[in-house]
């Protein structure tokens, strides 16, 4: 493939979500291969000191390439941590002509520029349940399973834990140097997470038990259907988010990346069909609720991704537009080497 071609193949992959919007990869293409790193020094040594949420992050990345890779009718053939003396070696992704694109491939590619994390209220309207089953086959072609949190006591536990680990999150000042350190003011920003894409909390604006990561210390948003401001003030309506669970058997670097090439077809799966999505990491961003969550769950096997699924809300009319993500140049994350 020309280099202009990977070029725009791994800005595709670049669009993909990570954590804190660190976009923690480096490309590497040839005529046939592209090459996926993990850079580590892109890394969030106190959130993520495994590099487990980074190394998801470049398994979305992998996919959203292996996507647009498949609309230009391209066949992928991925091979995972190539490389066991180089572990930031994430994988190889040798490419040969495929056939016509599907109607679906095209779909998912399209489904790419589309995609961003929506922390705002959703509609008050159900997920359907066929949906969330296509989705969960959708994560069971890479080895992971989504288990989606419907029963009540689930529920209950896992707010308790994401706020339990919010609640320490908002204690560490090392937590919230680095978070800080990624929360961005500017607007052409090329990573981290816009100011403007995070909830305000105007509780009148969330009627949901599920907490939202605060990007903004001391900006706490309340849970719950805080009673605020003017009594007279009709409730907020309630969201009716589907919350879903993605784990894997083993919780090494092949389990993370394939929960990451899992999470980037869920979402593209999920926008094409006019859902949006935010994931709610805090209660696994620490050892101790992490852990919580496997024993209050019963699970079999390791908690490596949550997420909030739901509806949009349509915009106020006259609503600036919602803030972007910003993305590295393409040059600054991909290099080019001759064949062989
Ligand atoms: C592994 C992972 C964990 C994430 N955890 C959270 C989270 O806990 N809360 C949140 O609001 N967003 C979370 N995000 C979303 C990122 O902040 C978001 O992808 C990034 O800011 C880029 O924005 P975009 O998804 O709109 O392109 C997570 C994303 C990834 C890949």
């Amino acid at each position: 493939m020309e280099e202009q071609d990977w070029a725009q193949v791994v800005a595709a992959a670049t669009r993909a979500p990570s954590i804190h919007n660190t976009q923690p990869w480096r490309f590497v293409a040839r005529p046939d291969r592209l090459e996926l790193f993990l850079d580590p020094d892109r890394a969030l040594p106190v959130l993520d000191p495994s590099a487990r949420q980074q190394v998801i992050s470049c398994g979305t990345a992998l996919e959203f390439a292996v996507v647009a890779l498949a609309a230009r009718g391209w066949e992928a053939e991925v091979e995972e941590l190539p490389d066991a003396a180089e572990p930031t070696h994430l994988a190889g992704v040798r490419i040969t002509p495929g056939g016509e694109p599907s109607a679906d491939d095209r779909a998912l590619a399209a489904a790419i520029d589309h995609r961003h994390t929506v922390r705002a209220p959703f509609e008050a309207r159900t997920v359907p349940d066929d949906l969330v089953q296509r989705l969960q086959a959708g994560a069971r072609a890479f080895g992971t399973w989504l288990k989606p949190i419907t029963r009540s006591e689930e529920e209950v536990a896992t707010v308790f834990l994401i706020s339990r680990a919010e609640e320490m999150e908002q204690g560490d000042p090392a937590y919230l140097a680095e978070l800080e350190g990624w929360l961005r003011t500017d607007p052409t920003a090329v990573d981290g997470v816009p100011i403007g894409a995070v909830p305000s909390g105007d509780p009148h604006e969330r009627a949901s038990n599920w907490l939202i990561r605060d990007f903004v210390a001391g900006q706490r948003e309340q849970h719950a259907f805080r009673a605020a401001g003017d009594p007279a003030a009709p409730p907020p309506e309630v969201e009716r988010p589907a919350v879903v669970l993605m784990g894997t058997d083993g919780d090494d670097r092949a389990a993370w990346l394939r929960s990451g090439r899992a999470l980037g077809r869920v979402l593209l799966q999920l926008t094409s069909a006019g859902l949006v999505a935010s994931p709610l990491t805090q209660a696994l961003d620490w050892p101790a609720t992490r852990t919580r969550m496997q024993s209050r769950l019963s699970l079999v096997g390791h908690p490596q991704m949550l997420l909030r699924l739901g509806y949009p809300r349509q915009p106020e009319p006259d609503a600036p537009p919602p803030a972007v993500s910003g993305r590295r140049p393409v040059g600054d994350v991909l290099r080019f080497e001759p064949a062989g």
